[in-house]
């Protein structure tokens, strides 16, 4: 990853991400930068990850079909029913291709930023955090959950995925499947499982 990969990929969101969401992604990528410098890890990876991971957000539901099987990317039953979730996982497979990353941690962090994923590395987690408490977010527990995340990563990764549950079981939403098995993962390590 290179500081000419970093202004290239900002370039891309000022154009591809619309006007009302910028600031959101431009918060993520500070916050993942800022999470990136306290846990020691390399900043223009986590800030190259805030910038990309929206990218396809405000593209056309048909759009994102046609790109998802150009790029052979499988449509699940939720995709179909919606098809916004396609938008992480075509704007990992646009970096990858665009940029010749092939980095699981950066790619997988990606297409999974919205759900969790079971298999996140550290950057995966960087991005999923920053992507739910940049300075943009306001909701009840957000800054306990902020100076958690500048504390330990895998505590505030556990948290930020319990809130997202609750407040999807409290609002009627779907719960991703990958956020179920992200949750029951940590759950069978935490009693002492695999
Ligand atoms: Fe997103
Ligand atoms: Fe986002």
């Amino acid at each position: 990853m290179t500081y000419k990969d970093l202004a290239e990929i900002k370039e891309i969101a000022k154009i591809m991400v619309k006007e009302e969401r910028q600031p959101h992604v431009e918060g993520t990528a500070k916050f993942a930068k800022a999470l990136a410098k306290i846990h020691n890890l390399d900043q223009t990876i986590a800030e190259f990850m805030g910038y990309s991971h929206d990218l396809f957000r405000d593209i056309k539901y048909d759009k994102l079909f046609k790109i998802s099987q150009v790029y052979s990317i499988e449509i699940t039953l939720h995709d179909k029913t919606n098809p916004i979730l396609l938008h992480g996982k075509v704007a990992a497979e646009f970096v990858k291709r665009r940029f010749k990353i092939y980095d699981v941690d950066i790619l997988s962090g990606i297409a999974y930023h919205t759900s969790g994923y079971k298999d996140f590395g550290i950057y995966g987690k960087v991005l999923f955090l920053a992507d739910s408490l940049e300075e943009t977010r306001t909701y009840p527990n957000v800054n306990e959950l902020r100076k958690l995340a500048f504390k330990d990563i895998d505590i505030a990764y556990f948290e930020v995925l319990r809130n997202k549950i609750i407040y999807a079981l409290s609002r009627d939403l779907l719960i991703l499947p990958e956020s179920v098995e992200s949750w029951n993962s940590l759950i069978f390590k935490k009693k002492g499982g695999i």
